[in-house]
């Protein structure tokens, strides 16, 4: 069972045999409103933490799947945990390990995602050429950042952009937001 944050979307009430409810944070949220998933979707999240993306794409499109990975053994076992239905009828897919040299099915995702992960504005060319390498041909690459602080949201795009850039991606799209409640800033790429 999945909620918002307190004064977040959507929410719900535990009654008595409900599993307890994980918090779902605003970046999540709005990470996972923005892709633009479809029915049949095939998606991979990098650096998934405890899986709570995961599982709001299970319930917002329950026919698409979805693969993971992240490089923490204990992150893999949290979100294992809150997508335990989804991981055992195959919907979902989990991987520890670091996204440089995964083993992950080439050219096959239609969406790749990341919420929080420095790697990719820090540079990260290794791991902007495994994107590269996994995204289906018209696939989008979608990183989300929410930083602590507003003033960082146009450094994080700026240097998303210019990694995107060296790495022969097309940005097709910047969201910069260092307003909202939670400042949040979003860079969708395609392979240019
Ligand atoms: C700050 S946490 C964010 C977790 C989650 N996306 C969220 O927003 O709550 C970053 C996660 O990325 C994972 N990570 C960082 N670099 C990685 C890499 N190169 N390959 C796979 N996972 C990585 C870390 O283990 C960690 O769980």
């Amino acid at each position: 069972m999945l909620t918002s944050e307190p004064g977040g979307r959507g929410g719900d009430v535990p009654g008595p045999d409900r599993a307890p409810m994980t918090a779902i944070p605003d970046r999540i949220e709005r990470a996972v409103a923005m892709l633009d998933v479809q029915p049949h979707s095939r998606i991979l999240e990098i650096g998934c933490g405890a899986g709570l993306a995961i599982a709001c794409l299970c319930e917002r499109a329950p026919s698409a799947t979805i693969a993971a990975i992240d490089r923490s053994p204990a992150m893999i076992d949290r979100a294992r945990a809150n997508n335990r239905e989804a991981t055992i009828a195959g919907r979902v897919a989990l991987q520890q390990g670091a996204l440089a040299g995964a083993r992950l099915p080439r050219a096959a995702f239609d969406i790749i995602f990341a919420i929080n992960v420095n790697i990719f504005w820090r540079g990260g060319a290794r791991e902007i050429e495994a994107v590269k390498a996994l995204l289906a041909p018209k696939g989008s690459f979608w990183t989300f950042y929410e930083p602590p602080v507003a003033a960082k949201t146009r450094s994080i795009a700026k240097n998303v952009r210019s990694a995107l850039a060296r790495g022969g991606f097309a940005v097709e799209r910047v969201v910069d937001d260092p307003e909202s409640r939670k400042p949040f800033v979003a860079i969708a790429a395609k392979i240019g």
